[in-house]
């Protein structure tokens, strides 16, 4: 499951389409935490789909990823300033990658 706490236990390690990528990142296999209120963890999630289709608000977005040992595109938080807190993504994701922090 996504680190709860990987404001702590990561660093920034680049930019991606206006959020944060939490590192470490190593291309193709390793990439990281995207987003910081809505964080996905991309090398947990194996593009299951079902945050994308249950958001309210539509905070998520494919991105591709070629290469990456769990899946090759993943559920990007693009719209997170969007995000009202409902926490249904984080209730249907099968394997927690998705951490929402209110407030
Ligand atoms: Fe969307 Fe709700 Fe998840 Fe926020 S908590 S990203 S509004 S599903
Ligand atoms: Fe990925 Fe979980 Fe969404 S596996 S596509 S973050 S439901
Ligand atoms: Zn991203």
């Amino acid at each position: 499951a996504i680190d709860p706490n990987f404001e702590q236990n990561r660093d920034v390690a680049e930019q991606h389409g206006g959020h944060r990528v939490w590192g470490a990142v190593d291309e193709p296999e390793q990439l990281g935490i995207h987003g910081t209120h809505v964080a996905v963890d991309f090398d947990i999630c194996i593009a299951d789909g079902a945050c994308l289709e249950d958001c309210p608000v539509d905070v998520f977005e494919w991105t591709d990823t070629p290469g990456h040992p769990e899946s090759d595109i993943k559920a990007d938080p693009i719209n997170e300033t969007q995000c009202i807190d409902c926490m249904l993504c984080v209730d249907v994701c099968p394997v927690d990658a998705i951490d929402v922090d209110p407030g």
